[in-house]
């Protein structure tokens, strides 16, 4: 049994450690081996080889606890020693900052709605049931409401979950003609391979005098935008349901990897969803006092955008904030 305490005492990495751990303390190890010895011997004498065995075992583990200790902050030295970085060193290639891919992305979307004449709204992040749902069609206890996984604070307050409430703070406070986006940042409970609790949307709202604005002009603007974004792709749009538009579509463009082949990013259909519209509601413009106004609507997901164009897998991981992987993307 001696000879483990030295070799406890000597292991001089915590590799090292790990392989006596596993030959000391697991299941065919040293320890397992004598209690297994124990059956063996006569009975009176039992009590006395486990008293020991056990004495060993404590004594041991302790040894074996101090020795990790004292190699991990080793190891850990060792590491800040040699990725320690000299901030007063000069150097002759001077590193650049660049913008986050997700706003590299959002940032083309602007200019494109700019340059069509679009202002550029914004709202508050943390909204009001209101603004939220109850004036976009979502009155309490509605099942659509699950359709996003909400974080709620105290009386009525929430983290907006989508850019929509702008679209009602804008017309609430303005008259039509209407020709608005809303980027910014939107939180729901969600998180795995596509999904961050906090992501980003471009909304987009026009309204005019009744008559128009019509699904036509709608069609006609998403397209144009997302041949903009994407090149040659094919655009089509699917019936769907929102409840602040009526009729509501969602859109889809030809797989851009395998060019509408089927491949595993678009699970073998050939079409990619990118984002959701309709014809705003009555219901809604009737919550801002609106009358004799007619209007179309559109959401976007400007993380699914990045992760198409810039070919992101894991979406968690632009948003652990490491240096090496962002600067892939300047
Ligand atoms: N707000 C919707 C969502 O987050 C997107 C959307 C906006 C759909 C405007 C239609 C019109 O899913």
């Amino acid at each position: 049994m001696k000879q483990w305490y030295d070799k406890i005492e000597a292991a001089d990495s915590v590799e090292k450690l790990e392989e006596i751990r596993i030959a000391v303390f697991g299941k065919k190890g040293v320890l397992a081996a004598e209690f297994a010895k124990m059956k063996s011997a006569p009975n009176e004498e039992k009590a006395q080889i486990a008293k020991e065995l056990n004495i060993h075992k404590g004594k041991m583990t302790e040894l074996f606890n101090q020795r990790k200790i004292v190699l991990a902050t080793e190891a850990l030295e060792a590491a800040m020693k040699a990725e320690k970085i000299d901030v007063s060193l000069f150097s002759p290639t001077a590193e650049r900052g660049a913008l986050h891919p997700v706003m590299q992305t959002m940032d083309r979307i602007v200019d494109y709605f700019v340059s069509m004449n679009f202002t550029v709204n914004t709202g508050p992040i943390v909204e009001d049931d209101f603004h939220n749902f109850e004036a976009l069609n979502l009155p309490k206890y509605h099942p659509a409401r699950d359709m996003q996984d909400t974080f709620y604070f105290k009386d009525e307050m929430l983290l907006r979950t989508h850019t929509s409430p702008v679209q009602i703070r804008t017309m609430l406070h303005s008259k039509p003609p209407i020709r608005m986006i809303a980027p910014g940042a939107v939180f729901r409970r969600d998180y795995d391979l596509t999904h961050t609790p906090m992501f980003h949307q471009v909304e987009g709202l026009v309204v005019d005098e009744e008559g128009k604005v019509s699904f036509a002009n709608l069609k006609f603007i998403l397209e144009d935008f997302l041949k903009y974004m994407f090149g040659d792709v094919d655009v089509r749009f699917r019936p769907s349901f929102f409840p602040f538009t009526e009729p509501s579509a969602e859109v889809d463009i030809s797989c851009i990897f395998c060019k509408g082949e089927g491949c595993r990013v678009c699970s073998k259909t050939g079409w990619l969803e990118v984002l959701g519209c309709g014809i705003v509601d009555p219901n809604v413009f009737e919550a801002v006092g609106y009358k004799d106004v007619s209007g179309y609507a559109f959401g976007l997901g400007v993380e699914r955008f990045a992760m198409l164009i810039q070919h992101i897998g894991d979406l968690r991981s632009l948003f652990e904030g490491d240096v090496r992987l962002l600067e892939q993307f300047q």
